[in-house]
């Protein structure tokens, strides 16, 4: 149900007795993205019930979401990442609309073809605020909406892309690298409380941010992000790569000196 008048409040559900590796309702940041339907599927699957999209057209975004998990109670709002002042309300009306919020899915992302030295500054001022100011900022409201509730997972969509920019998408790589700092400084934050964040590194996703491109080595899909977040969110780790060989192999990668990441990173 795009915005429009809000149904009656949902009591709250207490927060023993939620299993993070279950849950029930969620919060997508990004509602249009195709890696998260992917991900509310997989967690429809696992008895997730009701989905809040945060989306620029929730429209659209509600039909994609509809299709990838027939039988999701999928309610929306129309939100864009980079009007700060809208984000406290949107963790509002989502608590008030799901019961109490579960999972917070962070899936905003613009990427561009070859972002980089082409680049006009306002289209790098844009894609910085939309992959990381905004996010940010976000985030920070669902540390604390989470911690007040008492219970809840943040999971963030990150980018090997950010662990070690090429020169072909520096900007998109740089904003993601500051993203992916911050969730993990918030996780940190949050240690020892009953909030967690997963900070997940996909390679290249075949997407609709991906359409045109040739798929990189180690190419995976929207069902294969989703597979390794809903175990993810069963499991102890704090940052997941996507394959998992993405983990080591840029563990590597980030430290070979810039004259052979320059050969290795090519063009791409
Ligand atoms: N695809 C890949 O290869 C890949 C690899 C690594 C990481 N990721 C990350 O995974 C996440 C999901 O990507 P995806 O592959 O599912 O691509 P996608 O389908 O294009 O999803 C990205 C979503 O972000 C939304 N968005 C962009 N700017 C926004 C803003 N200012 N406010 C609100 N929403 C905004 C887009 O909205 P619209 O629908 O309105 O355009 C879109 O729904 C992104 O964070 C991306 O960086 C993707």
């Amino acid at each position: 149900m795009p915005e429009g008048t809000a149904p009656p409040p949902r009591p709250a559900p207490p927060a023993a007795g939620v299993d993070p590796s279950r849950p029930r309702t969620a919060l997508v940041l990004g509602g249009g993205s195709e890696i998260a339907a992917a991900c509310l599927a997989a967690l429809a699957a696992r008895g997730l019930q009701r989905a809040h999209l945060a989306a620029r057209r929730p429209d659209e975004a509600t039909a994609l979401v509809e299709r990838a998990a027939p039988g999701l109670e999928v309610t929306a709002t129309e939100w864009d990442a980079t009007d700060v002042a809208s984000h406290e309300a949107l963790f509002a009306r989502a608590g008030t609309e799901l019961g109490g919020i579960d999972v917070v899915l962070c899936a905003v992302g613009m990427l561009g073809h070859h972002a980089g030295i082409d680049m006009v500054p306002a289209d790098v001022d844009a894609m910085v605020r939309a992959n990381f100011a905004g996010p940010a900022a976000a985030l920070a409201v669902a540390g604390t909406a989470l911690q007040a509730q008492g219970h809840g997972t943040i999971v963030v969509l990150s980018s090997v892309a950010g662990v070690r920019p090429r020169r072909s998408n520096y900007v998109y790589g740089s904003s993601k690298a500051g993203l992916d700092a911050f969730a993990q400084g918030l996780g940190d934050a949050l240690h020892g409380t009953a909030v967690r964040v997963i900070v997940v590194r996909p390679g290249f996703v075949t997407s609709k941010m991906t359409e045109g491109l040739d798929p990189a080595p180690l190419a995976t899909d929207p069902a294969t992000v989703a597979a390794a977040v809903a175990g993810a969110l069963g499991g102890r780790r704090e940052v997941v790569s996507v394959p998992g060989v993405l983990g080591p192999a840029f563990g590597v990668l980030r430290n070979v000196p810039r004259r052979a990441w320059r050969a290795i990173a090519g063009d791409r």
